[in-house]
């Protein structure tokens, strides 16, 4: 399989041996084990924020698995597939332990419609696991805001709960290309957030159209879930960036819940750059 980045060091085209990535200049990016390759410069890397960690990526994975937003999956899939007519190449930006990013890239496949797929995050436990998954996507270590991408490669790329890096979107995707942003709308786990918070604050539900691209579709995805376990409680509650934020007492809250029903809203656009 070609690799589909650069080198992030010279923006040369990358070349594959049997333990490594190397361009033409001779910088060379191992690859690990799980199969993914750290593209990451030191001077990245040496910054604070990593991502998610371990326990996050874990919680998120496990909840993830149980099918609880399979009613997502399944619409970014849809939307996925309804979108290209020859065969695309589809890069998930923030894309976690690669869940929907899979999926994606199957559903692509599935009708001969994918060209190459390429998952990127800065978390190297998110990538790892993603990578561990095998599949046809080809995952980096990177951030979204510097994709290691060449410009104009880009047939689709999905931001989904993931920092929204706007003019990189744009750089990366080929004219017509489009962008699929999902991010949380207003009351998206009220009641989660009911169970810990005295005073549980709504999500600022602003979604505004970046400069370069023009909105073909946009819709709302509601429903409720029923959380039939405290594992599925907590890992659902550590996926979020809530997590963190939350002084010990008020986690504590959640110990004994055994049984949630919380509303799932999302809020799904399409764009399509001009
Ligand atoms: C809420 S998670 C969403 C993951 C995945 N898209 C999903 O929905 O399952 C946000 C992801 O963005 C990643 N992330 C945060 N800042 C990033 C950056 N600057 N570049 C790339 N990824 C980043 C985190 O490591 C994390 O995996
Ligand atoms: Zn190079």
């Amino acid at each position: 399989m070609r690799p589909l980045f650069i080198c992030p060091v010279c923006g040369g085209a990358l070349r594959k041996n049997e333990k490594s990535l190397f361009c033409v200049k001779g910088h060379c990016f191992d690859i690990a084990r799980q199969g993914y390759v750290n593209l990451l410069l030191s001077q990245q890397s040496s910054l604070k924020h990593h991502g998610d960690d371990r326990l996050m990526v874990k919680s998120r994975a496990d909840f993830l698995e149980k099918g609880y937003y399979g009613k997502l999956k399944d619409r970014i899939c849809e939307v996925v597939s309804s979108l290209v007519s020859s065969p695309a190449v589809l890069i998930d930006a923030g894309c976690g332990e690669g869940y929907y990013t899979r999926a994606a890239a199957e559903a692509l496949e599935s009708v001969g419609l994918l060209q190459s797929a390429g998952g990127i995050d800065i978390s190297k436990d998110a990538v790892s696991f993603a990578a561990k998954r095998g599949g046809a996507v080809q995952y980096a270590v990177a951030g979204v805001f510097n994709m290691p991408l060449s410009s104009g490669c880009a047939d689709i790329v999905l931001s989904i709960f993931a920092p929204f890096a706007a003019d990189e979107f744009l750089r990366v995707l080929a004219p017509g290309g489009y962008l699929i942003c999902v991010h949380p709308l207003e009351n998206h786990l009220m009641e989660l957030k009911q169970a810990v918070y005295d005073k549980p604050y709504k999500n600022d539900d602003v979604f505004s159209v970046p400069a370069g691209f023009e909105q073909t579709a946009s819709e709302e995805i509601k429903g409720f879930i029923r959380l039939a376990s405290n594992e599925d409680i907590i890992n659902l509650f550590r996926m979020t960036p809530y997590y963190y934020k939350t002084g010990e007492k008020d986690q504590k809250k959640l110990e004994s819940l055994t049984r949630l029903e919380t509303r799932v809203e999302f809020g799904l656009e399409v764009l399509r750059k001009i």
